[in-house]
Formats: structure tokens, sequence, C-alpha cells
């Protein structure tokens, strides 16, 4: 099938089945094409919750589509390639966080977004880059065992010096090795004006030559309230993509062309089109995982 036919084909299926498509925002420019809305993690899952449609295909990675499961069990759920997966959130289990909340009784267990559902099962609360520092500061206990990215801990210590933060040792390879403070100062001395916005995922040395430092969605608020015409991305490359469809009389730089999320990228429109004619890959999850991580998000929205 050519590229035409198959978008021709996954529009007609989307309509017969009832579907949705939504994409994240590093997301394939052709995978944003034909996705029905695009964002970042939690906000898709959210507006997942409010869509009257029975099958929701998830571009993007598999804890993002575990995210839209828990927020609505009563939709069929479809991942589009098995290894769409999240390296940062492979790091961490749910044995891991057993044992560190044994070692730390008195602590408060912060997760990421960026985890699976049986992790955020054991966690007090969840959270989002956007959200990191409010959701901290929200809590009772002194102490915040803070899962699994080292570098969003690290960045959230520093807004919120007045708890202990515990850091779990994982990191996302895109933003912890793939940008360097060479690359952003390299964008720099190439585009004078152009201020950089990075993802707090990001090492500290990176954060602390940007202007701005924004989750995915968070760039796009950034963008509309400064006076530039170009930019400087420090994320995942398809970050520009999505920003030329949003604002196309700007330009965007990404700081780093090897900035690419292997997971993100094994979904293409074949994989989207095999997901919705077959309905796979689906996501199940037992209802006591659901019942405990909706508890932990739910929390997160409420002080969002
Ligand atoms: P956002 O929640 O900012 O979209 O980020 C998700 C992610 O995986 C960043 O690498
Ligand atoms: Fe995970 Fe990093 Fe890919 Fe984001 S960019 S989905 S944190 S591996």
């Amino acid at each position: 099938m050519s590229q035409k036919e198959i978008i021709e084909e996954i529009q007609r299926l989307k309509k017969e089945k009832n579907a949705v498509i939504l994409a994240h925002n590093y997301q394939r420019e052709e995978i944003q094409e034909v996705a029905d809305i695009i964002g970042d993690s939690l906000d898709l899952s959210r507006k997942a919750q409010n869509i009257e449609k029975d099958i929701i295909v998830f571009a993007g990675v598999k804890f993002m589509a575990e995210t839209a499961k828990i927020l609505s069990p009563e939709k069929k759920v479809l991942l589009p390639h098995p290894d769409a997966t999240c390296e940062m959130a492979d790091m961490v289990t749910r044995e891991d966080v057993i044992r560190l909340k044994k070692e730390h009784p008195d602590a408060q267990v912060v997760c990421y977004v960026n985890t699976y559902a049986d992790v955020k099962a054991e966690c007090d609360i969840c959270c989002t880059s956007r959200n990191a520092a409010n959701v901290v500061k929200s809590l009772e206990a002194e102490e915040i065992i803070f899962i699994p990215d080292r570098n969003l801990a690290n960045y959230v210590q520093k807004q919120v010096p007045e708890k202990k933060i515990i850091p779990f040792d994982g990191y996302c390879y895109v933003h912890d090795e793939l940008i360097t403070v060479k690359d952003v100062i390299l964008q720099k001395e190439k585009h004078k004006d152009a201020p950089v916005i990075t993802h707090p995922e990001a090492r500290e040395e990176v954060l602390k030559i940007s202007d701005y430092v924004a989750s995915t969605n968070g760039m796009i608020k950034v963008i509309k309230e400064v006076d530039a015409k170009e930019f400087i991305i420090a994320t995942e490359i398809d970050m520009t993509t999505r920003l030329k469809r949003e604002f196309p009389d700007k330009t965007f730089y990404p700081a780093s062309k090897n900035a690419i999320c292997r997971g993100m990228k094994t979904i293409t429109l074949e994989s989207i089109y095999r997901s919705l004619k077959d309905e796979v890959y689906e996501i199940t999850l037992p209802d006591e995982i659901i019942k405990k991580a909706k508890d932990a998000i739910l929390k997160m929205i409420a002080i969002s």
C-alpha cells in the first residue's frame, strides 16, 4: 500500500471502529498528521477520558497508554508497537519502590508519570515535569522519595530546598546523554537571538545554560509568551515538528539532532494501521493496580 492508501485506510478504520488516535509531541510528522489530538503524556490521557470513543490508539510509549487505560478503564486502549517503551520507565520496578519505602519509612513517594502502572500503585502521588515541584511542596513529609528521574529530582530539589529529596538513579538517555552542553553552546553560537528551552530531564549543566526549563506542553506556553522569532529546543528531535505545526511563522532549531527516542520512533503509519485493523496491542491491567495507580494520578490532578 502507498502512504496515501494507508492514511485512507486509517481514516476509514477510525470511523468504522469509533476510534481516536492520540499522539505524543515526540511522534513523527506523518503520525502527527493522522492524530486527532497531540499533546504531552498527561494531557492526552486526561483528554481521552472525555472522548466518546470505544477505542484509543495511543501513539506514544507504553506508560502513556497505561495512563490512558487507568483513567479510562472502560475503553480499549491500543499501543501500536510492542517495543514502544520508555527506557527510563523500564529502569524502576515495583520491588525498587517497596525496598526504598522500607529504607525510608518516614518518606512519601512521588513517581513521575514516566513509570508503569504497578510502580504508580506503590506511590503516594504522581507528578509530571510540569507540576513536580508543586506536587512535592503539597506533601506533609520532609523526606520525599522521587522516582525514577535523577535529573528531574535534582531540578525539583533546587526549587523545594525545604524538603530532602531522595532520588532514584534513573534517567532518560535522550536528555541525559544525547543533549550535551557542547551541543547547546554550538546552537547558541549559530543562533545568537534564539532563547534555549530545555526539558527538565536534561542534566543540570544543560539547564544552567538554558533560558527556560519546561515540559513539552510547557514549551508551547513559553513560545506563546516570549517575544522571539526563533528558539533552540533541547528535547527529543520531533518536538520541533510539533512546534512548527503550532507556530508556522517561527523557527525552531533542535539542540541536538541525535536526540531521538527509540521507543517513540517504533511507531509508524503502518503500525497504526495494523493496530486499528487487528486491535493490537491491547493494554490490560489488573483492577487492583488500576485502582491504586488511579488514586496517585487523581491526587496529582487535584493539586495541579
Ligand atoms: P512530557 O510529559 O513533557 O510530554 O514528557 C514526556 C517525556 O517522555 C519526556 O521525555
Ligand atoms: Fe522515555 Fe526519554 Fe523517550 Fe521520554 S524521551 S519517552 S523519557 S526514553
